[in-house]
Order: C-alpha cells, then sequence, then structure tokens
C-alpha cells in the first residue's frame, strides 16, 4: 500500500510563470491586445493552445489554422530563449530538500506537468534523476482540470489514485487531483486554492513529519 508523489512543474518546483508571461506579452503587444499579470493567473495549468485561444478571445481575434500554429511557435520560441538561460538558482526554495529526502526513503515520485517543455526544464535545473516518470503535455490528451495527467502518473507509478499525493499550485490543478481521488495540496496562496486539502505558501512549510505523515497517510 505504497504512496506515491507527484509534483506539478510551473510554479511547484520552478517560477518559469514570468517568462510564460514574458512570451505571451511579447505576442500580444504585437496582435494589440491588453495583457496583464493578472489575465496570466488564468494560463497557469493551462496547455499551451488553451492559453491561445483565451488570448485570441480576449482581443476578439479569429485565427486562420496557419496563423495559429505560427503563433503558438512563435510564443513557444521566446519561451524557450528565457528558458536556456536557466539553472539551479531557479528551483523554488527548499524543493530539492523535499524531493532528496523523499528520495531517500525510496518513495515513487512523478512529474505532472501541461508543459510539453518539462523534460528540458528539468534538465537544466538538474532534478531530472529525482523522478520515476515524467507525465507531461506530450503524454496527455485531456488538460487539467481533467484528471488524465495525474491518473496517468499514479498507473505508471504503479500506485492507487487514493494513495497518491500531488502539489499544485494552479486552480486546475487543484481540481484534477481532486477528480482523481487523490490529496491535493496546494502550493501558494491559501484563498485561491481553496479546494485544496491542504495548504501551504511554499516547501520551507513543509516539514519531514507532513511528509511522514503523507507517506503513512496518517492524515486528517
Ligand atoms: C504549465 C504552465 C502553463 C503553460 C503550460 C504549457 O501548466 O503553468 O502556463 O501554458 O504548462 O507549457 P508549455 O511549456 O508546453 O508551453
Ligand atoms: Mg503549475
Amino acid at each position: 500500500n505504497k504512496t506515491g508523489f507527484i509534483f506539478d512543474l510551473d510554479g511547484v518546483i520552478v517560477d518559469t510563470a514570468k517568462y510564460h508571461f514574458l512570451a505571451w506579452k511579447k505576442l500580444a503587444d504585437e496582435l494589440g491586445i491588453d495583457f496583464t499579470e493578472k489575465d496570466n493567473e488564468r494560463f497557469k495549468g493551462v496547455s499551451r493552445k488553451r492559453c491561445l485561444e483565451i488570448l485570441l478571445e480576449m482581443g476578439g481575434i479569429k485565427a486562420t489554422e496557419e496563423q495559429f500554429s505560427a503563433w503558438l511557435v512563435e510564443k513557444n520560441e521566446d519561451y524557450l530563449a528565457y528558458i536556456d538561460a536557466m539553472d539551479e538558482s531557479e528551483i523554488l526554495p527548499d524543493v530539492p530538500k523535499v524531493l532528496k529526502y523523499l528520495k531517500n526513503l525510496k518513495i515513487p515520485m512523478a512529474l505532472g506537468s501541461a508543459s510539453k517543455n518539462a523534460r528540458s526544464i528539468l534538465e537544466k535545473v538538474n532534478l531530472l534523476s529525482y523522478f520515476d516518470t515524467l507525465v507531461d503535455g506530450n503524454s496527455v490528451t485531456k488538460a487539467k482540470p481533467d484528471p488524465e495527467v495525474f491518473q496517468i502518473a499514479a498507473e505508471r507509478l504503479g500506485v492507487k489514485p487514493e494513495n497518491c499525493v500531488v502539489f499544485e499550485d494552479a486552480l486546475a490543478g487543484i481540481e484534477a487531483a481532486n477528480r482523481a481521488g487523490m490529496i491535493s495540496i496546494g502550493i501558494g496562496e491559501a484563498n485561491v486554492l481553496t479546494a485544496a486539502r491542504f495548504n501551504f505558501v511554499d516547501f520551507t512549510e513543509i516539514d519531514s513529519e507532513f511528509l511522514n505523515n503523507l507517506i503513512h497517510r496518517n492524515i486528517k
């Protein structure tokens, strides 16, 4: 009856939201669409394709299929230029501490992210080796809040969904974890992630006692 741990990437392990924002902002400016940091909140946990659909809806722009694909490529190329310069200094506080603790106990761990760039980001920040499997934007057909991404992760880890713990910073991700019947842990503002089973501002608030309780599912 082992416990599995599943981590979202953007906003949980690394703060890439700022780079996604800059890349979307550049495209929005070119298209004459007003796009703020607040709008960027809606893009968290949402697939690249769906983000562009939302952006175009905001601007009332109808795109041909060719334009749509070209803009997707443009956004991603700008994003990748930022990602290319990333290193370990961009890992969010105390994430390695938690990953190391679980790895030493041989706890099965998966990444569960909507990003198609997940593998290269984990390589850049040197955290790839902690994960037994990566479930990313290339392995799913249904985006969060659909539970598919976490269900696949549980299957690959060989852990029952109800025995999985999910760390998420996005509303859609918490909903996906809850729909999968998993233990959801919100990272970020508790008043935003109200549906999470537990809430923490970041990993500095997560200690070994809490991790042990999760592992033994000694939780209320
Ligand atoms: C994560 C981010 C989203 C992003 C999505 C796709 O879920 O929170 O903001 O749109 O990944 O990322 P990608 O790297 O494939 O464009
Ligand atoms: Mg996220």
